[in-house]
């Protein structure tokens, strides 16, 4: 039985503690969090649970086989590290780090210990999104011609001590946002060598739009921040092909062919059970990770650091 520990316990945990709970062969022994409130959370509804405030004190009495980060982005590559040189294998929320030489770093430390490395790029285990790489990949419905991908609402006002509206410690949207979109670009279309961006950011404001090129289509992604935090947060995609569209607004996939007689093609899944479940199995059957991997994911943060100049 694989032992696994859980450390941040803000918003995000939320999609993962309930779901390495819903594992067979993993057992979640520890959460951690420096806000001992925020473990109680956890605690009052798995009573079973350890719950620590301290990392270091958490590794040594628990060892686990597997580290979850669910820490602000800035903490991700050095928790990671040190975790993977005591041993672990981990598993990080997404993004890698905060740039593309983090996410050098952090692959080497995988490499030097033998420890699996997965940044939870959740789209990638999304039906949805799966679908329209099937459809891109595939051909099915001829060629794509336009692409727009969404990921919009207010600002994330509820972060730790407002970590994410901290550009040193966030790189606010484009981090928060708008990696989901690119990611799944380059895991489905590989990585785009012409771009335009357009961006406003001032305050809590941030507002991005980028135009990705793939030969003679194009792909609009825009991610947003809006200065109202309770603008409710929508992601989704429209994508034109040959001989249909499809829309997902973030709750139904409709695909419309050319022909007429619109329908919905497969069932909404738990993503985030998917890449928990996908990683546990990685780490159970020492299979390597081929789901998320170090080319892409330095792909993407390559284009990161293009988007805002670095
Ligand atoms: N996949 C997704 O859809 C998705 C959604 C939201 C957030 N995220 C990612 O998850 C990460 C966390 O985001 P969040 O929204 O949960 O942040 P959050 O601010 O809600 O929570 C962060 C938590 O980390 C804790 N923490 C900070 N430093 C710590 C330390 N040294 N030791 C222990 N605990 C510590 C804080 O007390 C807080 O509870 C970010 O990197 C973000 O990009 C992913």
């Amino acid at each position: 039985m694989l032992k696994v520990a859980v450390i941040g316990c803000g918003n995000i945990s939320g999609s993962h503690v309930p779901n390495w709970m819903k594992m067979e062969n993993v057992r979640l022994t520890a959460v951690c969090d420096l806000e001992r409130d925020r473990t109680e959370r956890w605690l009052a509804k798995y009573p079973d649970l350890h719950i620590y405030t301290d990392y270091a004190e958490m590794m040594d009495q628990e060892k686990p086989d597997i580290l979850d980060i669910c820490l602000p982005t800035y903490l991700h590559v050095q928790y990671a590290e040190d975790a993977m040189r005591r041993g672990a294998h981990v598993l990080c929320e997404k993004p890698v780090g905060l740039t593309e030489d983090e996410a050098k770093s952090v692959y080497r430390t995988a490499r030097e210990t033998g420890r699996l490395f997965m940044v939870a790029q959740v789209l990638r285990f999304w039906n949805e999104y799966k679908y329209l790489k099937d459809v891109i990949e595939t051909g099915r419905f001829g060629a794509l011609h336009y692409g727009r991908m969404y990921r919009n609402g207010g600002y994330p006002k509820t972060s730790w001590h407002g970590w994410m509206m901290k550009n040193e410690l966030s790189r606010m949207v484009l981090l928060d946002r708008h990696i989901h979109d690119l990611d799944f670009l380059v895991y489905a279309m590989g990585k785009p060598e012409h771009f335009d961006v357009f961006r406003r950011t001032k305050g809590v404001e941030d507002i991005l739009t980028v135009i990705y090129r793939y030969g003679d289509a194009f792909v609009n992604a825009e991610s947003t921040w809006y200065l109202q935090e309770d603008v409710p947060f929508t992601a989704g995609y429209f994508f034109a092909f040959d001989k249909a569209s499809l829309d997902y607004d973030g709750k139904k996939l409709t695909v419309y062919p050319a022909e007429g007689g619109s329908f919905c093609p497969l069932n909404r899944n738990n993503a985030y059970e998917a890449e928990i479940r996908y990683f546990a199995e990685c780490v159970e059957q020492d299979r390597p990770i081929t789901m998320v991997t170090e080319d892409s994911l330095l792909a993407v943060m390559n284009v990161v650091d293009a988007i805002d100049g670095r």
